[in-house]
């Protein structure tokens, strides 16, 4: 059984410069939102709210995903957060216009995005100066 009823994984990532990111897109305030509409919600002992690294939808970013369903939300703005908390964690009704996508496009593009990141470090690397 599960601790809470909800528990959102809110993407905190930054990136090196010239890379999108969550952090680059402003999840610090969508998240700091999050948290406070869960508060006035009086859902605070229902929806746990948790930072976590790249979900892999680094150009849709703020990302989160929301469990037990597995929910994935991408361009999540400020103005948002209240109808998420109100229609998905109030009434156990995911905002759809804020979907990621389906599961098997979702890890396409996970997967695309990971390997895009560590080509650019790889080079990165090589081309710092040695010594
Ligand atoms: S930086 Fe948030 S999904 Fe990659």
């Amino acid at each position: 059984m599960e601790p809470f009823r909800f528990h959102v994984y809110v993407c905190t990532q930054e990136k090196p410069e010239g890379q999108l990111s969550c952090s680059a897109n402003g999840c610090a305030a969508v998240l700091d939102a999050l948290r406070a509409e869960v508060g006035r919600a009086g859902l605070g002992d229902e929806v746990q709210v948790t930072t976590c690294g790249s979900l892999g939808l680094c150009e849709r970013g703020p990302n989160m995903v929301v469990y037990p369903e597995g929910v994935w939300y991408s361009r999540v703005r400020v103005e948002d957060v209240a109808e998420i908390v109100r229609e998905h964690f109030g009434h156990s009704r995911p905002v759809a216009r804020l979907l990621s996508g389906d599961a098997v496009a979702l890890k396409a593009e996970a997967m695309e995005n990971k390997r895009r990141y560590l080509a650019f470090m790889a080079a990165r690397k090589a081309a710092a100066p040695t010594g």
